[in-house]
């Protein structure tokens, strides 16, 4: 197995380096100079939709929401989002005029397929962002999209979670085009952005040797707020699900602008704040919700293109002219981070306890 790992001490860090690659094969034959070309796809699959439906669990979720942000921004489509052990029982109204999407890794997720199976018996159309051909939503669902990750072992989802993004962020693109939303230039720049993706996500040593020194510093302590606002607020929630699934830690998602309506009353040095802080996406915004926490003398640990005088500890990331950018590459620093904590704690980040890859029971 230790062959496999190719030099890396876990799957997981092979995984989060291999990230590169692995966008770069689902981009592949997928962006035009000015569209974007799903072959797989039945050109008819949006005639009558009005709306998109989004569905999924665990990351696979988290990359629901974060995408629901650029269904309604760039494919201007009413988009909703379900987490699937909910939508099952909450006896939900499911229109037709509906595209109901579900996001798994491996496509076998009881609660997900149960979900798709019911939008189908209510006459939704269906399409499945799914990383595993071949796999029970593959079969069930009218049309798929395959993310290309290759096989990930690691059971914290990494590489999955970035490529679902790629296509999320593609098939908001596809929808504005095919529904003539969206003017050439945006959709030219857009598709600029997403070729430069698989670069923004190398990992660099320098940043990684960073985060492995500065990761000694939160290992202890009350808690962790991941904080971000729009869809790095996703992106924090997938920050935290991270560091809690491998390093046993609590760690909480937290829109910034909510933490003055509740979680800023357990300020102290120690509760970890990791401040999710793009200088191309509500920067200030977010700077004065950060600065209210360090006025209570929270730890906080910044990420972000701009230095934050207030941070006690500071990742930089590139500077980016886009905030989807940004994304990327603050994703890349929360995996590096979340392992990093993991392995000073000695745990199996491949395998961590009470966890299973892939959860085919309800
Ligand atoms: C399990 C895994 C998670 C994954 C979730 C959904 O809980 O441990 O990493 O995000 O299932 O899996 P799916 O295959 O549907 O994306």
């Amino acid at each position: 197995l230790s062959a496999q790992k190719e030099g890396f001490r876990f799957f997981m860090e092979k995984e989060i380096y291999e990230q590169s690659e692995v966008l770069s094969d689902t981009l592949i034959g997928r962006l035009a100079e000015d569209a974007i070309l799903f072959d797989e796809l039945n050109p008819s699959l949006l005639e009558g939709i009005n709306e998109i439906k989004l569905c999924a669990c665990g990351t696979s979720y988290h990359a629901a929401l974060a995408s629901s942000y650029l269904f309604e921004r760039l494919g201007k489509i009413r988009t909703s989002v379900e987490i699937a052990s909910e939508l099952r029982y909450k006896e939900p109204l499911l229109c037709t005029d509906t595209l109901f999407v579900v996001i798994s890794q491996s496509g076998e997720t009881a609660d997900t397929l149960e979900t798709l199976k019911m939008a189908k018996a209510a006459g939704l159309k269906t399409l499945v962002v799914c990383n595993v051909d071949n796999s029970s939503m593959v079969r069930e669902a009218d049309a798929a999209i395959l993310t290309r990750a290759g096989i990930e072992k690691g059971v914290a989802s990494t590489k999955a979670f970035a490529t679902q993004m790629a296509v999320l962020w593609m098939f908001s693109l596809y929808v504005a085009q095919t529904k003539d939303t969206i003017d050439a230039e945006t959709l030219r720049k857009q598709i600029g952005l997403l070729r430069e993706v698989p670069a923004v996500v190398r990992v660099h040593d320098d940043l990684h040797e960073r985060i492995r020194r500065l990761s000694k510093r939160y290992l202890h302590g009350h808690g962790f707020f991941f904080i971000g606002r729009d869809i790095f607020f996703p992106l924090a929630l997938e920050g935290a699900l991270k560091l809690k699934e491998i390093s046993y830690l609590h760690a909480e998602g937290y829109p910034s602008g909510e933490m003055k309506h509740g979680p800023i009353a357990l300020a102290d040095p120690e509760l970890f704040t990791i401040a999710l802080m793009p200088k191309n996406l509500l920067y200030d915004k977010t700077k004065s919700n950060v600065e209210e926490l360090s006025a209570r003398d929270a730890t906080i640990c910044a990420i972000s293109d701009v230095p934050f005088e207030k941070a006690d500890d500071f990742i930089p990331i590139a500077a980016h002219d886009h905030y989807m950018l940004e994304f990327f590459e603050t994703m890349v620093v929360l995996q590096l981070l979340s392992m990093e904590i993991a392995i000073r704690l000695g745990n199996d980040v491949d395998m961590p306890r009470n966890l299973a890859k892939s959860v085919t029971v309800e």
